[in-house]
């Protein structure tokens, strides 16, 4: 595998199968395979925060016995320039094509971090940054989150349903819930792309005007009626995204959507999930977040899982 930027590199490689199972073999048995990664280099940019996808991807590559080295761009990393053709007179001072191809020259693998600008949908559902960060590094690159994806948490979020799931086709139900910024909507995209290659039965539910992109909701059930939606539910993903038409705004805050112990009610003893950070009695109250039936730990506990999974396809392609 050259790439992880997608469910498409894992369906093309491995297979989504094998690559589950490899997975879950991983969870099972952390240091099963420490000699892969001896004398490789995993480096990872990021150009946004994180903690979750920081910390799992440099424990996966310690995991694989692999160095890493972290920059955070603009912080301790040069401001990138994303844009071609244009006269750097302002506040960017490297551009991405040599960040890019220097980080190529000393690492094997690369990872990036780049959100959605929300401001230009056309560049942000191109993956402009992510696909000249891969074209200029010409090394394998694995996506840590871009404008339209975040394919380490969905792999973890699948991980996490194959482990927890009480029967064998569990019913799915992402949830919008209000947040106070926009967000962009690579999270809810990618869980819908994934969960529509699971075996398991996805219900999408947000308020009028809260649709997600055609190429990622075409085909699956969509309702805005939330209650409805939640109804025998197994699984309750619960994430704010922000409007793709008009694209990156905010058009409901309202915490009628917010995910209660009266809503959790409606399922079938449905276990929470979030790919975290939550904003507390936003998008999901005190009581369920810290109750009995919140597996968001286990989510992020499987982001090393995710990301060992794919840093050995990775490492395996190297050699
Ligand atoms: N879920 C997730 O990607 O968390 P971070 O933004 O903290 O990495």
């Amino acid at each position: 595998m050259r790439r992880f930027t997608s469910v498409q590199d894992l369906i093309d490689g491995p297979g989504l199968d094998a690559a589950l199972i490899d997975a879950l073999e991983f969870a099972r048995h952390p240091w099963i395979n420490t000699e892969l990664g001896r004398r490789k280099t995993v480096g990872l940019l990021f150009m946004n925060p994180s903690l979750r996808t920081r910390m799992s991807t440099q424990k996966a590559a310690t995991l694989m016995g692999a160095e890493t080295i972290i920059l955070n761009a603009g912080s301790d990393s040069w401001t990138l320039e994303t844009r071609d053709g244009v006269v750097m007179d302002g506040a960017a001072t490297e551009h991405i094509k040599e960040a890019a191809g220097v980080m190529g020259r000393y690492c094997d693998v690369l990872g990036l971090r780049t959100f959605a600008s929300l401001t230009d949908r056309q560049a942000d559902y191109q993956e402009d940054i992510l696909e000249k960060f891969i074209r200029y590094s010409g090394v394998p690159v694995v996506s840590l989150e871009s404008a339209t994806r975040h394919p380490l948490q969905s792999f973890a979020d699948l991980i996490t349903i194959e482990q927890m799931k009480r029967v064998a086709r569990p019913k799915v139900v992402l949830t919008w819930a209000p947040h106070p910024k926009a967000l962009p909507q690579a999270v809810a995209n990618s869980f819908v792309e994934w969960m529509s290659h699971a075996n398991v039965d996805l219900v999408v539910t947000h308020p009028h005007g809260y649709e997600l992109a055609p190429e990622f909701v075409g085909g699956v059930t969509v309702t805005n009626d939330q209650d409805s939606a939640l109804a025998g539910a197994d699984f309750v993903y619960a994430k704010n995204w922000s409007a793709y038409e008009p694209y990156g705004q905010i058009l409901s805050k309202d915490t009628s959507w917010t995910i209660t112990e009266e809503k959790m009610l409606l399922t079938n003893r449905a276990q929470f999930m979030h790919c975290l950070p939550a904003r507390r009695n936003m998008i999901v109250s005190d009581g369920v977040l810290d109750g009995p039936h919140s597996i968001v730990l286990q989510q992020a506990a499987n982001r090393v899982v995710s990301a060992q999974t794919v840093l050995y396809y990775l490492l395996k392609g190297l050699q």
